[in-house]
Order: structure tokens, then sequence, then C-alpha cells
């Protein structure tokens, strides 16, 4: 039978999951992660924290191990991410308010440079915005002010003109005051030529409330004139598992998965890793997970199974 990957690609579209660095000395873990998925994204070890720890030394090692296991699979790599609030290390709450740009343009020029070639996307900024759609108070927005998204994605299109560069948020799966604003600063650069050439929807979803506007909503970004992806999935449960919340959780990602194949710009899905073993959701979300296809002892769960209908159009 044809993995998620195979079934994507034949939609031209790509299946991917994150994976993080201390997963990959599981060989039950990285059996499937190599034959499963067309596509992967470096679920933290490409963040600033990681990748620029002291002013101006730059480490790609870790980094460097999932890329590699990825071009060995023939899989297509995400870059994730260059412009964060979050994992960043303390020393760049220190740097003074003049240097924060040019700081800021250093760390984009000589990540991108490193990864040229290598790379089919990058987040160059993740999540910026607030609920309501005001610009969330980072040490960025605050010490550059509100062109340093703008600067950040010419960075990285200087760096890297191949890459595609996309800005990337949660709970803008929705239409809302939060995608309202996202939707209204990717149209302005548009206007104003900033390089953008992509949105990253991260769907982390809870089962049961897939948003109803999610379809017309990945539609109207792309009738902007960029593409969509959807960069982070998963779909949380209240713990424990039932047979109920299987079935629901099953129907929801079908949904999101026919979500994007409605809409020609909706180049890819990635899970926010594929096991509900390495899952995020239950140290954030004490009571919640059992957020992805797989079980905690990689047995296909219901989702799976919708996800494959899905894709294949059943
Ligand atoms: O690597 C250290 C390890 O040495 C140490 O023993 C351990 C003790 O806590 O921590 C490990 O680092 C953790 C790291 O994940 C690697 O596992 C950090 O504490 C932990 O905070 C970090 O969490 C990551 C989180 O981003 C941080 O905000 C998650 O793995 C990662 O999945 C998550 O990903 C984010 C996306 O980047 C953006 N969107 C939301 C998504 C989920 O939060």
């Amino acid at each position: 039978t044809a993995t998620l990957g195979e079934l994507a690609e034949a939609k031209g579209r790509y299946f991917g999951s994150a994976t993080d660095n201390p997963e990959l000395s599981d060989t039950q873990y990285t059996r499937i992660l190599g034959s499963e998925f067309n596509q992967i994204t470096v679920g933290n070890t490409m963040k600033w924290q990681y990748t620029e720890p002291s002013q101006g030394r730059f480490d790609y090692t870790a980094a460097e191990e999932i890329v590699d296991l990825a071009e060995s699979n023939g899989q297509s790599v995400r870059g994730h991410t260059l412009v964060w609030h979050n994992q960043l290390p303390s020393w760049v709450d220190d740097v003074p308010a003049g240097e924060l740009l040019g700081v800021m343009r250093n760390h984009i020029t000589h990540e991108v440079d490193h990864f040229k070639g290598r790379l089919i996307h990058w987040d160059v900024v993740n999540e910026a915005f607030e609920e309501d759609g005001s610009r969330r108070q980072s040490v960025f927005q605050q010490k550059i002010g509100d062109s340093y998204i703008a600067e950040a994605f010419k960075a990285a299109r200087a760096a890297d003109p191949d890459a595609k560069l996309y800005y990337n948020d949660y709970n803008i799966e929705g239409i809302g005051p939060k995608s309202d604003a996202v939707y209204e600063m990717v149209k302005s650069f548009k206007a104003q030529g900033i390089p953008i050439d992509g949105v990253g929807m991260q769907a982390h979803l809870i089962a049961g409330q897939v948003p109803a506007s999610l379809q017309r909503n990945i539609q109207r970004f792309a009738d902007l004139g960029v593409d969509v992806a959807l960069t982070e999935l998963d779909i949380r449960m209240t713990l424990p598992r039932t047979a109920a919340k299987d079935a629901q959780q099953a129907t929801d990602y079908g949904t999101v998965v026919k979500a994007c194949l409605a809409v020609s710009r909706c180049v890819g899905i990635t899970i926010w890793d594929y096991t509900d073993k390495y899952s995020w959701v239950p140290s954030v979300f004490p009571g919640q997970g059992a957020a992805l296809p797989w079980d905690e002892n990689f047995a296909k769960k219901p989702a799976y199974h919708a996800i494959a209908a899905a894709l294949n159009g059943d």
C-alpha cells in the first residue's frame, strides 16, 4: 500500500512530519519517519538558541543531522525558524536597540546561507501576532518596530533566492482577528514587493473544533498570490482516548486534508511529529494528548486511515 508521502505526491503535494534530534536514536521511530513521509521539518534545532547560542558563534551540527537524514531518505526539508520570540538565547535580549536589526539580519543571512539549496521553505518569522491581531511585543517588535518582519524577509531572500519564504503562526487556520491581521500584512507585503512566498498555518487543533472557515481562509490567502502550508498539524483530545474520540479525530484529520487539497496553492501538510510517543502536547496541555496519527507504540490510529483516504480522494 502507498505511503502518505506517495499519496500526497500523486496529488502534487507533500505530507511530512516534524522531528527532533533525541528521537533519532529510536530505530523503530526512524524506520517509519524515513519511509512514510516525503517531507521533514526540523522541529527544534534550527531555532536561534541552537544555531547562534552566543553572539557570532554559529552551530548547525544538530540541524544538519536531521537534514542529512532527510536527504538520505529522499525527503524535502522545511527550515523552522529564523525569527521567533521563543527559544531565543538570552544574549539577544541584551542587544542595544540600535544594533538589533543588524544582529537579526546577520543571524538570518548566516543561517539561510548555510542551508542554501537544501531547504524548500523557510519559516522566516514565527508567531508575531497576538490573538486580537495586534503585534506581539517581542524584543524584535519593541526594539526594531513593525518593520522587522519585512526586513527579515528581505534578508532571507538575499541569502537564498530559491527557498520559499513563509510567515508561520498558530490560530490563523480560521477567519478571525488574528488571521485578518496576517492577511493584511501579506496583502501589504505583496503591494510593496516585500518577498513573501507563503503562509504557514500551524494547525495545532482540538478534536471536534476544526474551524468551519478553514478552506475559505486557505483560499483567501492563496488569492493574494502566496502559497499556504499546514505546517504543524496535530489534533489533540482530552485523555484518555476512547473509540468515539478517535473517530472524531479521524474525521477532523480528513476534513483538514480535504481542505488543503481543495485549494491548488495549498502545497503540503506537516504533522508535528507523527507518534504520540514524541508529541509536545501533554507537556504543555496536561490531561490532553493522543494528537497524532500513530499511537505511542507506533500503531496506526483511525486518524491515519482517514488521512490516507482523504489524500486518495475517497
Ligand atoms: O534538549 C533539552 C534537554 O537536553 C533537556 O534535558 C530537556 C529538559 O526539559 O529539555 C530539552 O529541550 C526541550 C526541547 O523542546 C527539546 O526537546 C525544551 O525544554 C522544550 O521547551 C522544547 O520544546 C519545544 C517547543 O517548541 C519550545 O517552544 C518543542 O519540542 C517543540 O515541538 C515546540 O515546537 C513549537 C514550534 O516551534 C512553533 N509552534 C508551536 C510548537 C509547539 O509548541
